[in-house]
């Protein structure tokens, strides 16, 4: 081996320990023992598949890589053997009542008459055709054909290939199978040590857990107290758990840690927004004891503060300049992988590892009403590259920023006076609406904006505090507010507003342009119409960004061609990337990577954080959905209404390092529809279209002169009384 070669080997070796120690605060982790905090795997990778299933354990060790901790929560069978299974009952979780169909029998769980399936009536070999299906209703069933059974610990510590990666037991019930005359301990005893290595016991049970520690005193096991509500019972001591807590040196005597629902740290109120947080983990830590929090779960809304984005809620217990929990307990293992190895200690001003745009959809729109100051200077703030303002033309022929043409889309028009200008134009769509060219801009200014809540049928609403806030603003006022500012200006129904309204919006906007001092800002014209895109011709002002409005596998060459003559960037929506059916990715289209090799860039829309908005694949986490796109398809523009979250994805550190880690790396699309069995599988989506040259060209707008009007009259004063009003 040369010298060189020697040294090229050093110094990669050498790059790869800075890089592995850049991870994690640079003041060093605020754990209890300064190491990274855990991420614990609850019945595995339960968010997506069954919960404590063989798929479930196996989709967290893939995504997190070997340092994770497989959480299951045992439960004994008739004859003594612990399965891991999330609860007590089997019915709800398995198909166990069609296999034993009118077997449900009644027991006193915790003094509480329950009726169900127990794993107690059962030997371990009578469950062997029982299968787990999905829980929780929220989450897909597509899974519930696999056939999967139900495994016992020794089985799950089996899927541990890794000395890093551990096994923690819980025992919920603990003294419910002691009434049953079974014991937790024979079966802890009866494991073989060696090759069932168990890192961690929990039980919300003082009375256990002081047993169980004295016998088992000398192993490497931890034992931690797991927390439930304030206002529960803890029957060994008859103190509520809310009252135990204050008794940290009291829970020492029997345990080294103790596992808590989040609100323990960071309490709501009332409305969902965070309070400050508790000193519980600085106590707990002084008294020596771990803390690790559960509930952290991607697909139920949280806090608002977090903008429905899980990632930002794992970051405020690991990340915080206080504090750092010591492990935490996720149904998506992979959004706390993340954020421990790629996101945590990454500051204000991070650098960027990508130069992927990020482009609002209306502002900061996930946060405030679209398309207000508001929402803007919240977009700036959040670290957007592009502010969008889709114009629209009100009656006097007034340009301004405004999500939708009908303003009952995003204001509270439909409460006052104007209700009754409510016009059905079936040119802009089939139910009426109260559209901006029925108003002056004197009108509309004093309307209220409402935010928008495009996720209200799944009862998720976005930051109430804010919904009513902010102003509406004309594109002057827009280009003031943003001067110097990379702006993008989208252009819809030019042809209806010139045809039928008489306002010339594209010679509005180039009049705003030009009183606008137009070298302060980088300017972006969109439009779903050539006829529009190819009166902005000067390159030198403009990138003219032409968007399909219609989800593609494909375009023809001579369609793309096409566009080359009147735009110079492409925007499509995300299922013309990755077609979905039933929200799982079927397979990728080749759609970026061919309009690229025409050297057309191609920004991707809409980007959530709501995860509703998500297919399946992402794991509710929409880093990891940005992630695919960046990295998997290499887009070169994210287009969202939660800029921050695409902000604080570009900077974070395992870019740098070229997404070798599991929880980086791109998703492979058609993965999971893969291991759908057949009876489950959704139908195939019909196969999108191919745009082609007919989809492209169109007649020019209709009375455009493509020049700057004079300023003397303003466009379109004078215009045509509105259509009539018909509702
Ligand atoms: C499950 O196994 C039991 C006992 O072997 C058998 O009686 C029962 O029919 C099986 N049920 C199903 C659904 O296969
Ligand atoms: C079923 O179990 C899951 C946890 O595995 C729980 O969240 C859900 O509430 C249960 N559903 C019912 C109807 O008990
Ligand atoms: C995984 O854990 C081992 C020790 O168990 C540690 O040396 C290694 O750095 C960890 N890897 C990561 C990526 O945290
Ligand atoms: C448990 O054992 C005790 C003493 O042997 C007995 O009295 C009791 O009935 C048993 N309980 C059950 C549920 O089998
Ligand atoms: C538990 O405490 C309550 C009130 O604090 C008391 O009424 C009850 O007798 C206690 N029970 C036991 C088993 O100590
Ligand atoms: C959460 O958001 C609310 C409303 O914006 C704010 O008043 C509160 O201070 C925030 N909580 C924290 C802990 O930052
Ligand atoms: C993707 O799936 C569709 C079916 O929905 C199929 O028609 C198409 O050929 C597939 N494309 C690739 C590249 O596999
Ligand atoms: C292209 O035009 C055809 C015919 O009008 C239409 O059926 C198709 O949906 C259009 N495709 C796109 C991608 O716009």
């Amino acid at each position: 081996m040369t010298l060189s070669r020697v040294l090229a080997i050093l110094i990669l070796q050498y790059s790869l320990v800075a890089l592995v120690s850049s991870a994690g605060p640079p003041s060093g982790w605020k754990t209890l023992q300064g190491s990274p905090p855990m991420v614990i795997a609850r019945g595995g990778f339960s968010g997506i598949f069954p919960d404590s299933s063989s798929l479930a354990y196996g989709l967290a060790l893939d995504t997190c890589g070997p340092n994770v901790t497989l959480w299951c929560d045992v439960q004994l069978t008739k004859d003594g053997v612990g399965i891991c299974f999330p609860e007590l009952k089997l019915d709800n979780a398995t198909d166990i009542s069609i296999a034993y169909p009118g077997k449900a029998k009644d027991y006193l769980v915790n003094g509480v008459s329950t009726r169900g399936w127990f794993s107690v009536d059962y030997n371990f070999g009578e469950l062997a055709n029982v299968s787990v299906v999905q829980g929780v209703y929220s989450r897909t069933n597509k899974f519930d054909g696999n056939k999967l059974p139900i495994l016992t610990v020794e089985q799950v510590a089996k899927l541990i290939k890794s000395p890093s990666t551990g096994l923690w037991l819980n025992f919920q019930h603990a003294s419910f199978f002691k009434q049953q005359n079974l014991s937790v301990e024979n079966f802890l005893q009866s494991l073989p040590g060696r090759s069932v290595p168990v890192n961690y016991i929990s039980s919300p049970d003082v009375d256990f857990l002081r047993r169980v520690k004295s016998s088992f005193s000398s192993g490497p096991t931890s034992f931690i107290f797991r927390i439930l509500e304030q206002s529960k019972i803890e029957p060994t001591t008859n103190q509520t758990y809310g009252e135990l807590l204050k008794n940290l040196a009291l829970i020492k005597t029997f345990s080294s840690g103790i596992l808590v629902p989040k609100g323990y740290i960071w309490p709501v109120d009332s409305d969902h927004y965070l309070q400050p947080h508790t000193p519980l983990v600085t106590d707990a830590h002084r008294e020596g004891l771990q803390v690790f929090v559960s509930d952290l779960t991607n697909d139920v809304p949280f806090s608002y503060n977090f903008s429905y984005d899980p990632l930002a809620e794992c970051l405020s217990f690991i990340d915080g300049d206080d504090f750092s929990v010591d492990g935490v307990l996720s149904d998506f293992p992979v959004t706390p992988s993340a954020a421990i190895n790629c996101f945590s200690g990454l500051g204000e001003n991070a650098k960027r590892q990508v130069d992927t745009l990020v482009i609002t959809k209306y502002g900061a729109s996930g946060d405030n009403p679209a398309c207000t100051d508001l929402a803007y200077n919240q977009a700036k703030s959040d670290g957007a590259d592009v502010l969008d303002c889709p114009v629209q033309m009100s009656k006097d022929g007034i340009p301004f920023c405004l999500s939708s043409i009908d303003l009952l889309e995003s204001t509270t028009v439909a409460d006052t006076q104007f209700k009754n200008r409510a016009t059905t134009i079936l040119e802009i769509k089939f139910r009426s609406g109260i559209y901006t060219f029925s108003l002056t801009w004197d009108e509309i200014k004093t309307l209220t904006p409402s935010i928008l809540n495009p996720y209200e049928k799944y009862i998720l609403s976005r930051n109430p505090k804010s919904k009513n806030l902010g102003k509406l603003i004309t594109l002057s006022d827009f280009l003031s507010l943003n001067e110097g500012s990379h702006i993008l200006i989208s252009i819809e129904n030019a042809a209806y507003l010139a045809e039928k309204q008489n306002l010339h919006v594209t010679d509005a906007v180039l009049d705003a342009l030009q009183k606008a001092k137009p070298r302060s800002h980088k300017v972006m014209i969109q439009s779903t119409h050539s006829s529009v895109l190819k009166i902005f011709k000067d390159k030198s002002k403009f990138e003219r960004v032409y968007k399909v409005d219609e989800n593609i596998r494909d375009a023809a060459d001579s369609a793309i061609e096409d566009i080359k003559t009147f735009a110079d960037s492409v925007v499509i929506g995300k299922a013309s990337v990755f077609p979905e059916s039933s929200a799982f990715l079927v397979n990728s289209t080749n759609t970026v990577a061919r309009l690229k090799s025409f050297k057309l860039p191609v920004y991707v829309e809409t980007f959530s954080n709501e995860f509703v908005s998500q297919a399946w694949d992402y794991y509710s986490d929409p880093s990891i959905e940005i992630n695919s796109f960046v990295i998997g398809t290499k887009v070169n523009g994210i287009i969202t209404d939660f800029p921050k979250t695409a902000n604080r994805y570009r900077r974070n550190l395992c870019l740098k390092n070229g997404n070798k880690e599991p929880y980086r790396s791109p998703i492979e699309p058609g993965k999971l529809f893969k291991q759908i069995s057949n009876l489950y599988l959704p139908p195939l989506p019909p196969p999108l279209p191919v745009l082609t040259d007919s989809n492209v060209t169109e007649a020019p707008l209709p009375g455009v002169s493509g020049k700057v009007p004079s300023s003397k009259a303003a466009p379109g004063v004078g215009a045509a009384a509105p259509a009539p009003i018909t509702a």
